[in-house]
């Protein structure tokens, strides 16, 4: 069965408007899902089959609020086998089902320092280093896709309004894709501060990029987990990472699931 098929059946009331991807440190948002419905990957034709440690690997589908979501809690990093492209198939998927908004959520490593672990950043751009397309092989016009204003800037203002409300500090900046898995080098955090970015993470620029293809609108969130390296005494790792994300993740997913609550669709 297709995956379309397979979720119609298992939700088959839901008509979810808006997809969220989960990264690191955000897993949390699934507690403030109501009629959640959980559904592995490995039940979803197409869907990538997760291998980082921290990353779920289900698509749940629900309510944040009144809002109707479908949650995918676990992508396919370009580090895992070298494919970029492991999330058209639930992008395509749950666009499908009527998503016309992506919100993507990541850990990523500060480049400022005046952005503390545990901060929260939107991103307002991004630099895709690697210089990798997901769309590559893809025919037809459609394929040059414009990247002004990806990360679109009425999604930043409702996000930036509901931190206010809040007394919640979001930072703003530009976000840097490293392909990884390998943490950067001391010298490489200085050039990427040289070049203008404010974080840098493993993900997300890959979605952003089908998504504009797609013609979603695309919100991003990082989450902080440490300084760039060489920036601070702290020795990086994986499990630091989590560590960290575990620490701040109940209050980024209270601010994820209002941003997103509140949010109006059509
Ligand atoms: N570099 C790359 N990816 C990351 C980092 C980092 O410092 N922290 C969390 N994800």
């Amino acid at each position: 069965m297709n995956a379309i098929d397979t979720i119609r059946q298992r939700a088959p009331n839901l008509q979810p408007r808006i997809a969220v991807v989960l990264g690191s440190g955000w897993g949390g948002l699934t507690d403030h899902l109501s009629d959640a419905i959980q559904i592995p990957y490995s039940e979803l034709a197409g869907f990538p089959q997760a291998g980082v440690a921290g990353h779920g690997g289900s698509l749940w589908l629900g309510h944040l609020g009144a809002q109707p979501v479908a949650v995918l809690s676990g992508r396919q990093h370009g580090y895992e086998s070298g494919a970029i492209d492991g999330m058209e198939v639930p992008f395509r998927v749950l666009q499908a089902l009527g998503c016309h908004t992506l919100v993507q959520t990541n850990a990523a490593g500060s480049l400022r320092p005046d952005m503390p672990p545990r901060s929260l950043m939107l991103l307002s751009d991004h630099l895709n280093l690697p210089q990798r397309s997901p769309l590559v092989g893809v025919d037809g016009s459609e394929r040059f896709v414009n990247m002004v204003d990806a990360y679109d800037s009425a999604l930043r203002a409702h996000a930036q309004h509901v931190a206010k409300a809040q007394g919640a500090t979001l930072f703003e900046g530009v976000y840097a894709w490293a392909f990884g898995p390998q943490f950067e080098t001391p010298a490489e955090i200085r050039m990427l501060r040289l070049l203008g970015a404010d974080a840098v993470g493993m993900s997300t620029v890959p979605e952003t990029i089908l998504a504009r293809y797609l013609g979603l609108r695309v919100l991003a969130l990082s989450f902080i987990t440490n300084l760039g390296a060489g920036m601070s005494a702290e020795d990086l790792s994986h499990a630091h990472t989590l560590q960290q994300a575990q620490l701040g993740s109940a209050a980024a997913s209270q601010l994820l699931a209002d941003m997103i609550s509140s949010l109006r669709t059509k």
